[in-house]
């Protein structure tokens, strides 16, 4: 069991001195205490209305975050964006700029998708309601962000308990609905205290602050009730060319260059550094094919999404994605910008690389794709 779940790491745990890197050359020091001193306050943040958890927990045990106390234990200044104080190894902003685009994202995803989930008639199965005295169903959102794919959850299937963890509270503008649950907590942590608790798992673009997907997958199998449907989504933070080959790192001098790809691989290097997420998420498919008879079902989807509207022979539907795609890499570009200079690239490189890879994707300068993954599984109903 865990037994802290909002731990307090002073600005020096970010700041390392020493990294493998392709572009050491590129590399500048970080600040002493791991900030650029620009002092945005979190507690302004947090005045934009974080929701509050309106239910008990379903364990007694569990944290259950109040605004007014723990934002800022749970949240810090890192050049110029506010990020969680609390994990070594996701450094994404956590402030309502990121929550804002995370909530486009999740436009994104939902159109891919045609709706909230893949696999719609099993996860319609599992969250069925349910007779007395048999307990409602309930879903469970690791890494939660924003709180918008549970908040449609909500609406979509009322009578279920709607539970998100995140190292950071949602920035909800509004109250989410009273069948919603956001807790703040680690999943490196462990899960097992959710054992046998849930009728769907949903795990979407977190894969890079999970320091086991594999140890994470295998509590996964015993949170979910029988019958229960596991959905991981995730983005490749790879670029594919316009013949949808993969774009191998190029030096800047090497024809077919390009900006994004630099940026891309360099944050693929300051990622890595902070954990093996996201080389990990790729093989969810083969992890669930070895987990064997614990599923009675398994699937993929991958999709290549261009970053922006270049191809001749879209469809409206293909244009809006490929449009929230290039808003949606824009912004991520900023969003990047902690994780690169706590890395060690120097300020000057990280906005060279950052200007230069916005204005090729605002502008479409190259006919670039990114892939997404989809994956499900569902939990056999009878015991293996
Ligand atoms: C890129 S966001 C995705 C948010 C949301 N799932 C979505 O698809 O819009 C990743 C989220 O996972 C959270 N996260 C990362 N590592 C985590 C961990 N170890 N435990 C709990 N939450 C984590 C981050 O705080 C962040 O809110």
């Amino acid at each position: 069991m865990p037994s802290s779940r909002a731990r307090r790491l002073s600005g020096d745990d970010y700041c390392s001195s020493s990294h493998a890197s392709d572009a050491d050359d590129e590399l500048g020091e970080t600040s002493e205490d791991g900030t650029d001193g620009t002092g945005t306050d979190i507690n302004d943040d947090l005045s934009l209305g974080r929701g509050t958890s309106p239910a008990p927990s379903l364990n007694p045990s569990l944290y259950s975050y109040r605004s007014s106390v723990d934002g800022g234990i749970l949240l810090k200044d890192l050049y110029g964006r506010v990020v969680n104080s609390t994990s070594q190894t996701y450094l994404l902003p956590a402030d309502v700029l990121e929550h804002s685009r995370l909530d486009m994202q999740h436009e994104m995803l939902k159109k891919m998708r045609n709706g909230l989930f893949l696999a719609a008639n099993d996860v319609r199965r599992a969250l069925a309601p349910r007779e007395d005295p048999e307990p409602q169903p309930a879903v469970l959102d690791i890494g939660s962000g924003s709180g918008s794919w549970m908040v449609d959850m909500a609406k979509m299937f009322p009578h279920a308990e709607i539970v998100g963890i995140d190292l950071v509270p949602a920035n909800l503008n509004h109250s989410a609905p009273l069948n919603c649950r956001f807790e703040c907590d680690d999943v490196n942590l462990g899960l097992l205290h959710y054992k046998g608790a849930f009728d769907v798992v949903h795990v979407s673009c977190v894969a890079q602050g999970i320091a086991s997907y594999r140890k994470m997958l295998d509590e996964i199998t015993e949170v979910l009730r029988p019958g229960g449907v596991f959905l991981a989504v995730d983005g490749d933070m790879h670029l594919w060319d316009e013949n949808q080959q993969l774009i191998p790192s190029r030096a800047e001098e090497e024809p077919g260059f390009t900006w994004t790809s630099r940026l891309f691989y360099a944050m693929r290097d300051a990622m890595r550094a902070r954990g093996p997420g996201l080389d990990e998420y790729v093989q969810i498919y083969d992890w669930l094919q070895e987990q064997g008879p614990v599923w009675e079902s398994t699937g993929r989807e991958r999709m290549l999404i261009p970053l922006g509207p270049w191809k001749t022979d879209m469809t409206e539907k293909e244009k809006y994605i490929s449009e929230l795609m290039q808003q949606n890499f824009i912004r991520m570009a900023d969003s990047f910008r902690p994780l690169l200079l706590s890395y060690g690239f120097f300020e000057e490189t990280v906005e060279r690389w950052t200007t230069n890879a916005k204005d090729e994707v605002k502008n479409i300068r190259h006919k670039l794709y990114i892939r997404f993954q989809f994956e499900w599984a569902v939990k056999a109903r009878k015991a293996s």
